[in-house]
């Protein structure tokens, strides 16, 4: 949670060595020969790469060229999602996350969602395309698939996609065979995720511990005192009728609120993969949801609220993805030997969801004036004052 920066056990991003995965980064001592537009950017290897297989017949189809392009595209777009994301979970990596690293945190993870929404809408130049085209060249592409894709699975793996969940497990995995792409894929499903790093940074959300404010037993009695209010309230509808239905949603929300009054139940359906975060952790992110105004969880909300915008944003690709695939496929198979439309359909579900429990938090918001009032130690800890505070005495 953000409090001040710590440079022992984490290293902070800017002081990373200058080599980043397969990218030289020029050191400022170097002297570095400036470059005309087209070397800067390899762009004579870059535009020379549009490989039309319906030209060996001699006839190039000509939306082949398009078909070829986007996927370029995305490719690119994934590239640099993988890059904002690596440097994200270097960030997060650490004990103690700095307010300054926090709005770096905002930044790229907001760069991420607009990548994403780019990704969303491109869907759109290829639909230009019509199955009759497409019809045109796909025979040559067989075996190759989009699930041969391996930025979109380091993308999943890295922002905590659980194999398990996955539709298509065997799949995936058959489908890198080449030791390179093995070993960047587990890579990517061994090192730490987004998701997981969440997880622990949510854990040390201030006002969790039991010495302390102790967030969880407060919310537990604003629960309890609220239930009751709500049952002493359907206690005075005359209307049979109206009242077993209000009796009926009564009791739906004393079962959904045990999950969170009673760690116990919460671990049971964590266990049934119902749930993700630790109950510890979703209780910040609850304490995060609620106090979202006070000063020190500013950042922290809108950080929450982007990994469900990217959630949204890749269940979004998803849909228009298969639409596409519908629109071009019909029910015919797909060239990596999936169902093509009703696989791809399987996949826009809350299993693909990582910070499900995020959306879930809603179920267990209650109205504001039960909210715990913060005690005076918790509110100057959560202010600004506090956190300038922190920082000046960082700076000694
Ligand atoms: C004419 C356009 C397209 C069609 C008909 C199509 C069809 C399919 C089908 C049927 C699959 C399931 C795997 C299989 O059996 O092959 C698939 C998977 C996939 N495609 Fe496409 N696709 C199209 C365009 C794109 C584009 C532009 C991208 C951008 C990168 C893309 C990325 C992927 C990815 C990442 C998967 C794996 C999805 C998963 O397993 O969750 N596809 N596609």
């Amino acid at each position: 949670m953000a409090d001040k920066e710590n440079h022992t056990n984490g290293v902070a991003d800017e002081d990373k060595p200058a080599r980043f995965g397969s990218y030289n980064v020029h050191s400022s001592a170097a002297k570095v020969e400036g470059k005309i537009y087209k070397d800067y950017l390899h762009l004579d290897g870059l535009l020379s790469n549009v490989d039309m297989m319906s030209a060996v017949n001699l006839k190039p189809v000509h939306d082949e060229h398009l078909f070829i392009i986007i996927h370029q595209t995305y490719e690119l777009w994934f590239k640099q999602i993988i890059w904002e994301m690596d440097s994200v979970r270097r960030t997060l990596n650490v004990d103690v996350v700095g307010e300054r690293s926090m709005l770096t945190i905002l930044q790229r993870m907001n760069r991420v969602a607009l990548i994403w929404k780019i990704c969303v809408e491109q869907f759109a130049v290829l639909e230009t395309m019509t199955p009759l085209d497409f019809m045109e060249f796909r025979g040559f592409l067989a075996p190759g698939s989009g699930f041969q894709s391996l930025q979109f699975r380091i993308i999943e793996n890295k922002l905590g996609q659980k194999m398990e969940n996955r539709v298509n497990q065997h799949t995936i995995i058959q489908s890198f065979q080449d030791p390179d792409s093995q070993s960047q894929l587990q890579v990517s499903l061994t090192e730490p995720s987004l998701c997981d790093l969440v997880i622990r940074w949510l854990e040390r959300t201030p006002g969790l511990e039991e010495d302390g404010f102790n967030f969880p037993q407060r919310y537990a009695a604003a629960v309890r005192r609220y239930l009751a209010d709500e049952e002493a309230v359907l206690q005075t509808e005359e209307d049979p009728e109206q009242r077993k239905s209000a009796e009926a949603e009564w009791k739906k929300q004393v079962e959904t609120f045990d999950v969170l009054v009673n760690e116990r139940a919460y671990n049971v359906e964590r266990q049934l993969n119902k749930r993700r975060m630790t109950y510890k952790a979703f209780m910040g992110a609850l304490m995060v949801s609620c106090y979202s105004s006070q000063e020190r969880f500013h950042l922290p909300h809108q950080f929450l609220t982007i990994l469900m915008d990217i959630d949204s944003l890749m269940t979004k690709w998803r849909y228009n993805h298969v639409m596409l695939a519908q629109r071009m496929l019909g029910s015919k198979t797909g060239t990596g030997g999936s169902s093509g439309y009703l696989y791809l359909r399987s996949t826009i579900s809350d299993r693909y969801k990582v910070f499900l429990d995020l959306f879930n938090i809603s179920s267990f918001i209650i109205p504001r004036h039960y909210i715990p009032p913060l005690t005076d130690h918790m509110s100057s800890q959560l202010s600004a004052h506090e956190t300038l505070r922190l920082s000046v005495s960082d700076a000694k």
